[in-house]
């Protein structure tokens, strides 16, 4: 399975500064969306492009343009919407198909709420994006929806991963590409990730 903990300065740094306690609401939500763009562009490095013959400023010549149809980001409500803007920054033409799943606090199990998928997910690229991949349940569930949709190719972006959700999004769906900023030390008792950063949502919305 690909994991890939993208290790760039730029990444480490502003994945430090959302650590740090007492951090607000607009700061953490400005670096959420930063992060996302700098493994945005990690994690598109590998798309296929074809070549084209287009009229420019001099005459005609060949570029090279992103093969097949548009990619599609999936945000995990509702804390995924805190990375959305970042991706959208890189890919202002994806197609976004918003899936809402939540964790049951006791039992750590996802309930899915709500799925409103792009057409032709059959032909896309999708770009899961999601700050926390903990105990992984979230992640198997809304893979399970886009594969039942009929997607193939799958990537995941997330600013922390605990070892033991990789190991299980691994035994479930191997296919599926992750980018972490960080994987992290572990889960607490309450399947909170350490150090992580807390409860993304709540820090992106201003909640609690
Ligand atoms: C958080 C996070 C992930 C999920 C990760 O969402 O944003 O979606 O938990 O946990 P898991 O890997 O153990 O499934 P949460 O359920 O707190 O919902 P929210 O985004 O609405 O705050
Ligand atoms: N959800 C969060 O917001 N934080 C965690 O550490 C785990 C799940």
């Amino acid at each position: 399975m690909k994991i890939v903990e993208v290790r760039h300065p730029l990444i480490q740094h502003k994945l430090g500064l959302m650590r740090r306690a007492g951090i607000s609401t607009k700061e953490f939500r400005e670096l959420a969306s930063e992060v996302a763009s700098l493994l945005t562009y990690e994690a598109t490095k590998d798309l296929e492009t074809v070549e084209q013959r287009i009229d420019g400023w001099a005459g005609p010549l060949t570029v090279h343009q992103i093969k097949g149809k548009k990619v599609t980001i999936v945000p995990i409500l509702r804390a995924g919407l805190g990375m959305l803007p970042g991706v959208l920054d890189m890919i202002p033409a994806a197609k976004v198909s918003v899936v809402g799943l939540q964790r049951n606090e006791e039992t750590l199990e996802p309930i899915a709420y709500y799925e409103k998928l792009t057409g032709r997910m059959d032909e896309r690229i999708a770009l899961i994006v999601d700050p926390m991949l903990a105990t992984a349940g979230t992640l198997v569930a809304t893979v399970d929806m886009l594969k039942a949709a009929g997607c193939k190719r799958i990537k995941g972006l997330f600013l922390v991963a605990a070892p033991q959700g990789l190991k299980r999004i691994e035994a479930a769906h191997p296919d599926v590409e992750i980018y972490t900023a960080s994987i992290d030390e572990r889960l607490n008792e309450h399947g909170y990730i350490l150090p992580g950063l807390g409860d993304a949502g709540d820090k992106i919305f201003g909640t609690k």
